[in-house]
């Protein structure tokens, strides 16, 4: 049997690794706590789960959807958006829903890249934007997050080369895997350069809703010029707690739109209609339940870093995301430190190397475990330090 080259150069995905990690311990009897992945480990609000269970005993949603999601689903997102950040969107046009925003991130470099194009993905970064890069024969140039600039691209540090080539590039803040946030000058920076060497800009926002201290992170699309370059992703995933369910949406530039719905139109065929409904009323319904969960991520993040600045691994507090990113002890790289803590401590954790070379040196710890066991993970690694 032979498999295309564009396999083998895939790395493994990151999760999946973990996943074997943990099944292994488990094997040994180990008791292994995981703050490896960002999956809540909080039940979708009830309202959420009652409108899908409502909709799921009404036949007409047991058909295939519409491929580019319901128009009422696509209204209410236009009307969340305006609401959120006062941005205008024809829902017609300028919104897709998606089956999660990982699907829509993976394809849309189908339909932006011929091989060999360029695409500026960021380092560290969540790795489907390089796969997803791989996948379409395209190349990847990384774009360094540094702590020096906040874990924020430095455009004047970009190889003018690379600009030049540079189909489309991705953003993503409230970040995965640094926590950081965007600068108030980076949209506006990033409009400006993609507009200048013609290429297209995704910004990642599956973390909009989870951010701390009064802190509000703002849509790329708010910025004057956005719509004609950029598109930007969500999700309900983290905000309400339904990643299993797989809903998200694109919204933004309407040719970005309409490509990557002709890819998907060949590819996928949409949503479960019970589940836009229940995503209608998750971003109509009462707003509570996502401020309980930023309350609960608060309060986790607070005791992370406090308690790891007390052991002696200085940590900075972020705001926003559900993950801490922390240096490395000396003596340890990213990959050493997150198998010694596995194996002394039986916690997992993610080496940040994984997401980048520039994640070298940093680990990832995730904050979607119930509190019993990260207060008890953070008193595992504090004794096996
Ligand atoms: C930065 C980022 N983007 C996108 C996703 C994918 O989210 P989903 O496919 O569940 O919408 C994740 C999931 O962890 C993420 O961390």
């Amino acid at each position: 049997m032979e498999f295309a080259e564009r396999i083998e150069n895939l790395p493994p995905y990151l999760f999946a690794e973990i996943d074997k990690k943990i099944t292994a311990k488990k094997k040994q009897g180990v008791d292994v706590i995981s703050l490896g992945m960002g999956d809540p480990v909080e039940p979708t609000p009830q309202h959420i789960i009652d409108r899908l269970c409502k909709e799921a005993n009404d036949p007409a949603t047991h058909r295939y959807p519409s491929y580019y999601g319901m128009p009422a689903f696509r209204k209410e997102i236009a009307a969340w958006y305006k609401r959120r950040f006062d941005v205008d969107l024809d829902p017609d046009t300028e919104v897709l829903p998606l089956i999660g925003s990982k699907e829509g991130i993976s394809h849309i470099f189908l339909s932006i890249l011929d091989k060999g194009d360029m695409a500026l993905i960021p380092d560290p970064g969540y790795p489907v934007y390089q796969t997803g890069v791989i996948l379409a024969d395209g190349e990847v140039n990384f774009v360094s997050l540094l702590e020096r600039n906040e874990f924020n691209p430095d455009f004047s540090m970009i190889d003018p080369h690379a600009l030049r080539l540079a189909k489309v590039m991705f953003l993503n803040y409230p970040n995965n895997p640094t926590a950081a946030v965007a600068k108030p000058s980076l949209f506006r920076e990033a409009v400006e350069t993609a507009s200048t060497y013609s290429f297209i800009i995704c910004h990642d926002f599956a973390y909009s809703e989870i951010t701390f201290d009064g802190y509000g992170a703002p849509s790329i699309l708010q910025t004057p010029g956005a719509k004609d370059v950029a598109v930007e992703f969500h999700s309900l995933s983290k905000t309400y707690n339904m990643t299993g369910w797989r809903c998200g949406w694109v919204a933004g530039n309407a040719r970005v739109i309409e490509a990557l719905g002709r890819v998907k139109t060949n590819i996928d065929s949409g949503i479960f209609n019970a589940i836009q409904y229940a995503g209608i009323e998750a971003l109509t319904g009462s707003q509570q339940c996502v401020e309980e969960m930023r309350e609960v991520y608060r309060v986790r993040r607070n005791l992370v870093v406090n308690t790891l600045n007390r052991i002696g691994l200085a940590t900075r507090k972020p705001k926003g995301t559900v993950f801490v990113w922390v240096k490395v002890p000396d003596g340890f790289k990213s990959a050493s430190f997150a198998s010694h803590i596995l194996d002394k401590a039986g916690v997992v954790v993610s080496p940040g190397n994984a997401y980048g070379p520039s994640g070298e040196g940093y680990i990832r710890i995730s904050l979607t475990v119930k509190d019993d066991r990260l207060a008890e993970a953070l008193e595992r690694i504090q004794a096996n330090l």
